[in-house]
């Protein structure tokens, strides 16, 4: 059965890597919409670069909406420092044709999600869950229609990377990510654990490199760029993939494992804002709010990420 999904998204090269991961796989995934985000870099740029990245995977027909400027309660923090002044430094791609959609993201969302039948679309946040909190802040009535959510946030045993204590997805929109985890929708949560297990390593990307296309050179020269941080952050041998393992696990959920578990937002302590409290231990009788992975078969992401770029 085809999954149908909203990508909401903040791109960033993973961010790009996870679009045409989703858009090569029409047979397994119906991208029904992409939202653009503030994070990585500020709005303007996540929703051009969404459609630079949709005309490049040969997908003008993709329609690319603008969704929330800025977090919920606090100003907006960016990564330039990782990824680049555009968000897609690496290689330079031209500007778009396509066109932005006049809707905004967040109404996108709600009129989608009460348009299909109930249960049947799963959402697939890459970046700070803005988008998705307004819409479910705004039309209550949606929460329940979402089959699931699938997201790229947090971290338990790897704590965080934005600050000591916090994921960035989740440190950019604290109150946007407790109204998600506390929302009572499936949720599927690809935390630091699992995506600093899927590494660019010297020989994945040269097999990447290998096949050649326009597509895959843009790959190789994204993961070029940001890997040269977390190299010299974390001294290991290239650098995390994290938004495509949200796409890697609608295609191949048997790569992915995790526990299902309570996990809590922090959004008030100052030194903790934005912590993914996750009851891995199952030290409290707390409700089970998501599954929370902490392994993966990484060799096995980046065959499927392979053979999938090699479509284009
Ligand atoms: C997350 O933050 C962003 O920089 C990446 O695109 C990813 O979504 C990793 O912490
Ligand atoms: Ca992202």
């Amino acid at each position: 059965m085809t999954a149908k999904i909203i990508i909401d998204t903040d791109p960033g090269q993973d961010d790009a890597v996870a679009i045409l991961l989703a858009l090569a796989a029409p047979d397994a995934i119906e991208v029904l919409g992409i939202t653009a985000v503030a994070g990585n870099v500020p709005l303007n740029l996540t929703q051009k670069n969404a459609r630079i990245i949709c005309e490049l995977a040969g997908r003008p027909d993709i329609p690319v909406f603008a969704g929330c400027d800025r977090p919920l309660a606090h100003p907006l923090v960016t990564a330039e420092h990782v990824h680049g002044k555009t968000g897609l430094d690496g290689i330079a791609l031209p500007d778009p044709r396509m066109p932005l959609q006049d809707t905004h993201g967040v109404d996108f969302i709600i009129a989608t999600l009460r348009a299909h039948s109930a249960g049947t679309i799963t959402l697939c946040p890459l970046g700070p869950l803005t988008n998705i909190a307004t819409a479910f802040r705004t039309a209550p009535d949606i929460v329940a229609r979402v089959k699931e959510i699938v997201l790229m946030g947090g971290a338990y045993f790897e704590v965080g990377n934005i600050t000591p204590a916090a994921e960035f997805n989740i440190y950019v929109d604290p109150e946007a990510a407790d109204i998600v985890f506390k929302s009572g929708v499936p949720l599927t949560v690809m935390p630091l654990d699992v995506t600093h297990k899927v590494l660019t390593t010297r020989s994945r990307m040269t097999a990447i490199r290998a096949i050649g296309s326009p597509v895959a050179h843009a790959v190789a020269a994204w993961t070029d760029f940001f890997e040269r941080f977390d190299m010299a952050k974390y001294g290991q041998e290239g650098a995390p993939l994290h938004d495509p393992c949200v796409i890697a696990y609608l295609l191949a959920p048997h790569l992915f494992t995790g526990r299902h578990i309570n996990v809590e937002i922090e959004t008030t302590s100052s030194l903790t804002r934005g912590m993914t409290v996750a009851d891995w231990w199952g030290v409290t009788d707390r409700p089970k709010t998501a599954v929370f992975m902490g392994d993966v078969d990484a060799q096995g992401f980046y065959d499927l990420l392979t053979g999938c770029l090699a479509r284009y």
